[in-house]
């Protein structure tokens, strides 16, 4: 299906050159199974909401280096495919559906997937190295941005490591686990234009805050069919949800709470009142609406 929207049609040529390079040139010797893994994993991929909120950060602070802003919401889906392919390994999540079609170790096998990670995870770093030439010093606060989000201290490998302590510290495991990545984007958004991340922060933290109330909501509330992946896991993993801790209108209410406060702390920028718009329009996608599916 062809993207339908300038900026989904911008991330979609962003992630596929950039897994077709990850992929090796046409007629080299690269092992047939593994390359067609890394594309199995990424494409036609799932809502995007990450690159769309970094491409959406960058156009509002004036994307004056679209070449650079594209390396950067490639290299970030790129990490994020690696960590679901990873999370549905069996000595993980153990789930055998993602995006509505068999999981990458059970389409190809676990050493594949676990290879097909840590491909998608090194070929995100040489997107923003390679587009680092044209200007080093962005790249560079680039390449520190996703690192930290994506390992350890506080990254989304210190998330998943929360899963296999005796007791999780609940905001440092969302925080890592879910919100990283969301502050990678408005960082990194705002990095590729030339602005300061720092003061983007806190907008990534409030909209992975929100992200992880309505993907609880949706845990609990859709069925397999309707997620494309197994329902109901964190009730069958013993997960800490906000589903659980509040209810369902208890976490609706939260849901809501926390996006009026994500707009606010939107810095001042050309592009404030856009992306304010973009940010509300994410949130309704993936709110559950009602009637919802309730299983038994
Ligand atoms: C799923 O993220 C993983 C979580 C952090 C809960 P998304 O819901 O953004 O996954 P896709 O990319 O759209 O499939
Ligand atoms: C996946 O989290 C998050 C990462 C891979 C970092 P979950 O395990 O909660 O997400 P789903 O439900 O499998 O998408
Ligand atoms: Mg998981
Ligand atoms: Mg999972």
């Amino acid at each position: 299906m062809p993207p339908q929207t300038p900026l989904k049609s911008r991330i979609h040529t962003a992630v596929t050159d950039a897994v077709t390079r990850a992929r090796g040139a046409q007629g080299a010797a690269v092992p047939a199974r593994l390359s067609e893994a890394l594309d199995y994993a990424t494409t036609p991929g799932g809502a995007r909401i990450r690159p769309t909120i970094l491409m959406s950060v960058a156009l509002a602070c004036g994307d004056d280096r679209p070449a650079l802003t594209d390396a950067a919401a490639a290299s970030l889906e790129l990490i994020h495919c690696a960590s679901l392919v990873h999370d549905d390994l069996p000595c993980f999540d153990d789930a055998d559906l993602r995006r509505g079609k068999p999981s990458v170790h059970r389409a190809y096998s676990e050493p594949l997937a676990v290879l097909t990670g840590d491909s998608l995870i090194i070929a995100a770093f040489d997107e923003l190295a390679r587009a680092a030439a044209e200007a080093p010093e962005r790249g560079l606060s680039l390449i520190r941005i996703l690192a930290a989000r994506t390992g350890m201290p506080g990254g989304i490998c210190a998330g998943q490591g929360w899963e296999s302590e005796q007791t999780i510290d609940l905001s440092a495991y969302h925080c890592s686990k879910t919100a990283a990545l969301f502050v990678a984007a408005t960082q990194m958004g705002a990095a590729a234009a030339g602005a300061e991340p720092d003061p983007w922060a806190e907008l990534g933290l409030r909209i992975g805050e929100a992200f992880q109330v309505a993907d609880d909501l949706r845990d609990a509330l859709y069925d397999t069919d309707a997620l494309g992946k197994p329902a109901g896991q964190d009730d069958r993993h013993g997960r800490p949800s906000a589903v659980s801790e509040l209810g369902v209108s208890g976490a609706m209410k939260r849901l809501d709470d926390i996006l009026s406060g994500a707009i606010a702390s939107i810095p001042s920028c050309p592009g404030e009142a856009m992306l304010a718009q973009v940010v509300r329009a994410q949130a309704e996608a993936l709110t559950p609406v009602a009637p919802v599916i309730q299983r038994g």
